[in-house]
């Protein structure tokens, strides 16, 4: 029976099309791969597929999908947590889309330690210069990390891992969440603050919230204006959450001591793609690459074995339910834009 059930994948990596495979074994899904990203001009893919499968960097608006409902899709199973690309209200009533809430919020803590550890050593630069058989340590002092004040901005699941971890070296956390876990602050040791606080007094500050109207360039130079001088900014939730040229500002400033990103806010011309032997266009991107003390990955947090697994069940279950007409536990729509819907009827948005 699911044999019968198409599904168009778009934007996908030889990583993606193994992991799906794999999981795609107990599901039996006709599964047809598209490299190229969803969009006006490949919108034409789906005529014949009613489930489409996208990630972060496809473009969801009304144009794409009027096109995508003409050709007969109903569902988009989004295979990643955010749905910022996705024009919610104009697919409402057409299309249900689900997508994957979390699948290693291991993965993306672990990552953001990682550039913290780096930026803080200085590894990404000692790893060239003992290859080049160069064992100078100048430039590479770094900070002890225990005793010192983290803030942490967004306390849900990759927030509260992230906590653990710095807890684990005995750094002070200070966190901000309009909608504040006092448990969580309780069990785990941080206190919570307002941005204000976290401003003035962390050495490095660490973003976990997600992008919507209100958190878009939530970093902005007043923001930065309020830091400690020589903060480290890690950002590993959405590029746009931070304003880039004041970022860059304040680099050139040597307010901020130090940033790691592995997202940016016009990340999806570039990242997942190969430029290696290209010009970047992008000027602002372009500049950020010339600090030493700016560490870029390029939306790699979630890239663990075991959060593509999750990934790839998680995706095809929620395709599944939708075949099967069971509740769609992980949809999301406008009018709640998360995966409890008030207007749930029958378990579906619409
Ligand atoms: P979550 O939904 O568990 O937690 C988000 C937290 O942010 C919630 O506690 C929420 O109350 C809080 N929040 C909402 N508005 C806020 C605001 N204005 N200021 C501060 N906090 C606010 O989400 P999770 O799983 O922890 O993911 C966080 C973000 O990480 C996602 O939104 C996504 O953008 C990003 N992400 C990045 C990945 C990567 O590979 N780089 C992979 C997965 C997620």
């Amino acid at each position: 029976m699911a044999g019968e059930t198409k599904i168009a994948f778009f934007d996908t990596k030889p990583y993606d099309e193994e992991s799906f495979d794999v999981v795609n074994r107990e599901f039996g899904f006709s599964i047809k791969y598209h490299k190229s990203r969803l969009g006006a001009d490949t919108a034409i893919l789906t005529k014949g597929y009613p489930i489409v499968c996208a990630f972060v960097n496809d473009t969801i608006d009304r144009a794409v999908t009027d096109e995508l409902y003409g050709q007969g899709v109903r569902l988009i199973a989004m295979r990643c947590a955010g749905y910022n690309n996705i024009d919610l209200k104009a697919v409402y009533g057409k299309i249900h889309v689900v997508r994957v809430p979390a699948y290693s919020p291991y993965a993306v803590a672990e990552h953001a330690a990682g550039l913290i550890l780096s930026l803080n050593r200085k590894i990404h630069k000692a790893y060239y210069r003992t290859r080049d058989n160069n064992f100078n340590i100048n430039g590479f002092l770094g900070f002890d990390m225990y005793g010192k004040t983290a803030g942490v901005i967004g306390t849900g699941k990759i927030g509260r891992v992230l906590i653990d971890i710095l807890k684990g070296f005995k750094m002070h956390v200070l966190a901000y969440d309009p909608f504040p876990n006092t448990t969580a602050a309780q069990e785990q040791g941080f206190e919570y603050v307002d941005l204000d606080t976290i401003y003035k007094k962390s050495d490095i500050i660490s973003l976990h919230c997600p992008l919507s109207k209100e958190t878009q360039h939530l970093i902005d130079a007043v923001a930065i204006d309020k830091m400690k001088e020589g903060v480290m900014i890690i950002n590993t939730s959405r590029g746009a959450l931070i304003d880039t040229a004041a970022l860059i500002e304040g680099l050139k400033a040597k307010r901020i001591g130090s940033a790691g990103l592995d997202v940016y806010e016009e990340e999806s011309e570039y990242f997942f793609e190969d430029f290696s032997g290209g010009i970047i266009d992008d000027d602002i991107l372009a500049r950020l690459l010339t600090f030493p003390n700016v560490l870029v990955t390029s939306h790699q947090a979630f890239f663990t074995r075991e959060a593509l697994s999750n990934i790839a069940h998680t995706t095809l279950q929620n395709i599944k339910d939708f075949i099967d007409g069971k509740p769609l536990t992980n949809e999301i729509c406008y009018q709640c834009g998360a995966e409890t819907c008030n207007k749930k009827a029958n378990g579906k948005c619409f």
